[in-house]
């Protein structure tokens, strides 16, 4: 039977797909604390699977220290995330090791806090809720708080994928009208070959594309310098698609109404002029953070790492960018 190494707390249930197939589970860290390079360098020596988080940096050399032709027996690396950036999947493929991530499951759960952050940052909530909870409110005011309204504006998504989707059917729900950028020509109504020019028409941007060197700084100064100075950022992406100390630049300098984050480029650690940055909202990578969603994502990884080790394909299988 296998050994599975699962690095990080998982929610309860997600770890039912391998009851009962015998696999022996190391892991996580009893307080949860990630495991560094060299320990998980060390364990994907010994180890069939490893069930891994978005936290985790699975690179070239623990996926070598895996690999069949250094006498290792990996097999299968499971990610709990759709997002797989910290996963070398082209090393891994040419160990012959699958990499498997969880679409589908956690659409919906990130789209509603993509609109969580646009109603958020355009409605002011965060400055709004710390001057009351600080003691700063001093009563109701005409001119206080005053944002920018969701209904009736033009949202532009960029990254037209599932989760990309999903907000734009929440988008129609409050009447804006929906513009979307992708790679690849949608033939759908609203698709806008030329981002720049997207970014220009928009009130409010939300991001949906993958993290990866492709989308590096995707939005850089000269990008969110063609936005409008009435314009909303949302990222629910990755933190490396933004620049993030030229958004701070942009916020503190009026050139942005606001921004909505739950990503950041170096995670946990946050941009000092970001924290300072005036009109953010700013949240803890919680995109797909329902109980439900999270309990699926871990059971679909989880059931991947069964499948493989009993020889099967699962349907959550990376296909390598070649
Ligand atoms: C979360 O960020 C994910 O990629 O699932």
């Amino acid at each position: 039977m296998g050994r599975v190494l699962v690095t990080r707390r998982l929610p309860d249930g997600g770890l039912d797909p391998l009851a009962g197939t015998g696999h022996e589970i190391v892991g996580p860290n009893p307080d949860d604390t990630p495991y560094t390079s060299d320990e998980l360098r060390a364990f994907a020596g010994g180890c069939d699977a490893i069930v891994s988080l978005l936290t985790d940096k699975i690179d070239a050399d623990v996926l070598a220290a895996g690999a069949a032709s250094n006498g290792g027996r990996l097999r299968v690396v499971a990610n709990v995330a759709v997002g797989y950036d910290n996963v070398d999947v082209a090393a891994a493929t040419a160990h012959g090791i699958t990499v498997c991530n969880t679409p589908g499951v956690l659409d919906d759960t990130t789209a509603d806090t993509a609109f969580l952050l646009i109603l958020a940052a355009c409605r002011l909530a965060s400055t709004a809720e710390s001057d009351l909870r600080s003691g700063r409110w001093s009563g109701w005011g005409v001119t206080q708080y005053l944002g920018r309204d969701v209904h009736g504006a033009t949202l532009g998504v960029v990254g037209f994928g599932r989760i990309g989707r999903a907000v734009a059917r929440r988008a129609a729900g409050f009447g804006m009208r929906v513009l979307h950028h992708a790679r690849h020509d949608t033939n759908e109504p609203g698709y806008v070959a030329d981002l720049d020019e997207l970014l220009a028409e928009s009130d409010i941007v939300s991001l949906h594309t993958p993290g990866g060197p492709d989308t590096l700084h995707l939005i850089d100064a000269r990008r969110l310098a063609l936005m409008k100075p009435t314009a909303v950022l949302v990222n629910t992406a990755r933190g490396t698609v933004v620049d993030e100390l030229a958004l701070a630049d942009a916020l503190h300098a009026g050139r942005l109404f606001a921004a909505g984050l739950d990503v950041y480029e170096r995670e946990p650690a946050i941009e000092a002029r970001l924290l300072s940055a005036p009109r953010t909202v700013l949240l803890p990578h919680i995109g797909s953070g329902s109980q439900a969603t999270r309990t699926q994502m871990a059971t679909m990884a989880t059931s991947a790492v069964a499948t493989v080790l009993a020889g099967g394909s699962p349907p959550n299988v990376v296909i390598p960018d070649l």
